[in-house]
Order: structure tokens, then C-alpha cells, then sequence
């Protein structure tokens, strides 16, 4: 059996090549941060370190933006998890946290390890504060969106139908998503530092409104 390190190099080789060229924000510096992240709730709640930074380098290569389906992208992480003799109990960990950790507006099923409560907590810390504005920002220039259309009324869920009238904007995505995912932190580390990067996202939308009046 190859040594974790050497299982966790490959893994990085594998996934900046898997995400070069992505520039809807899984690019390999999305990873890199998940993944320290991830290490640092992993050492606080003490969970397994192999397991958390595994899923964490791997868990945006399935992702059906960059597959045919969900299901292919699936397949290609299980095939490397065998080509690389990752031990099936820690290969079967993180298939599971990687096919249940997705956003799905909130609504899927709870993580059941610790390890993957630990990983889903930085994916989502990811989404929130300086990076997170920065990330949604990207992300709506990307699509072509307008930043802010304060003529459309906030919607806090938002429709496929919508989304493709471009009637997202990131400002609204705020409410869409990134506002809501303080409550939806798994561990108490986790919530503590989503705690702050909210406060730091709500200053930050208290200045955009400000100045977009002319009033700051
Ligand atoms: P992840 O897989 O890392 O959870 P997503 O694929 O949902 O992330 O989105 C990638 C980034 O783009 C995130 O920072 C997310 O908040 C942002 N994003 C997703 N959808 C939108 C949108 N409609 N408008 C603006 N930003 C978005
Ligand atoms: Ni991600």
C-alpha cells in the first residue's frame, strides 16, 4: 500500500489537471483553500486527517459542471481511489462524503461522519466572507449577470427559470445562499468562523447599498 503521502500527492497532481481549466470558482486554488480549511476544523474537532484532506482534494471532481453527470463524475474518483490502492475503508469514506456534500439549496440529507461535517463546513466557508464576495463576484461575470438590479425584488430561493433569465445577480445570491449558511454549519469551530465571515458579509452589503446611493 502506497504511504498517505504519497497518495495525497497524487491527488493534487490529479486535481489541478482535472480543474485547469474551470473559471466557475472549483478552480485548484478553491481546493487548496477547502482543503487547508478543512485540516484546520479536522485538527480542532479531531477528526481523521487522511480522510478529511482526501475528500477535501477530491470532493469538486466529481461535480456535474465539469462531468457528463453526476454519476460519471463519480465513477472517475472511484476508479482513481482503486488505480491509487487508497484502503477500501478509506476509499468508501470518501465516495460517501463526496456524494452527499453538495449544497442543493440546503435540502440534502445531513452528513453522517465527522469527517464529512468537517469537509462540507470548509466547502462552505469557502462561499462565505472576503472570498466568498469575491467568489460570487467572479462567478457572475462569468455568467455575463449584472451585479445588482435593485429594480427585481430579493428572492431568497431562486428558480432554474430565473437563473436562466439572468434575474440572478450576485448580490442576490446573498440571499439565495450565502446568508443562509451560518445556520447550516455542522461543527462549533465551523460555526464560529462562519460567524465572523458573516458579519463581514453584512458590512460589506450595508457599504454596497450605501454607495450605490452615493449616500457613503
Ligand atoms: P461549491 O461547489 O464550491 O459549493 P458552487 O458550484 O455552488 O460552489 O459555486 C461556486 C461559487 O460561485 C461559490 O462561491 C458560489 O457562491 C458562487 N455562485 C454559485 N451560484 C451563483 C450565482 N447564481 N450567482 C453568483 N454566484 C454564484
Ligand atoms: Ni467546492
Amino acid at each position: 500500500m502506497p504511504a498517505s503521502s504519497e497518495i495525497l500527492a497524487n491527488a493534487r497532481a490529479f486535481v489541478k489537471n482535472e480543474l485547469a481549466r474551470d473559471s466557475s470558482g472549483h478552480d485548484w486554488w478553491h481546493i487548496y483553500r477547502v482543503t487547508n480549511t478543512a485540516l484546520e476544523i479536522a485538527r480542532h474537532k479531531n477528526a481523521d486527517l487522511f480522510v478529511c484532506e482526501l475528500a477535501a482534494l477530491l470532493h469538486d471532481v466529481a461535480d456535474e459542471k465539469l462531468n457528463a453527470s453526476k454519476a460519471a463524475g463519480m465513477e472517475k474518483v472511484k476508479n482513481w481511489l482503486e488505480e491509487n490502492q487508497v484502503p477500501e475503508e478509506v476509499a468508501a469514506q470518501v465516495l460517501e462524503i463526496i456524494s452527499t456534500m453538495s449544497y442543493n439549496g440546503g435540502h440534502n440529507e445531513p452528513m453522517k461522519t465527522l469527517e464529512g461535517k468537517v469537509v462540507q463546513d470548509a466547502d462552505r466557508l469557502d462561499a462565505l466572507g472576503a472570498i466568498g464576495i469575491a467568489r460570487t463576484f467572479a462567478y457572475g461575470g462569468h455568467k455575463g449577470h449584472l451585479m445588482h438590479n435593485p429594480e427585481l425584488a430579493v428572492r431568497t430561493e431562486i428558480t432554474k427559470e430565473a437563473y436562466r433569465n439572468a434575474e440572478s445577480t450576485p448580490i442576490n445570491h446573498f440571499y439565495e445562499k450565502l446568508l443562509k449558511l451560518k445556520d447550516l454549519m455542522n461543527t462549533d469551530y465551523g460555526k464560529k468562523l462562519a460567524a465572523e465571515r458573516h458579519a463581514y458579509m453584512e458590512n460589506f452589503l450595508a457599504q454596497f447599498y450605501g454607495e450605490w446611493e452615493g449616500k457613503r
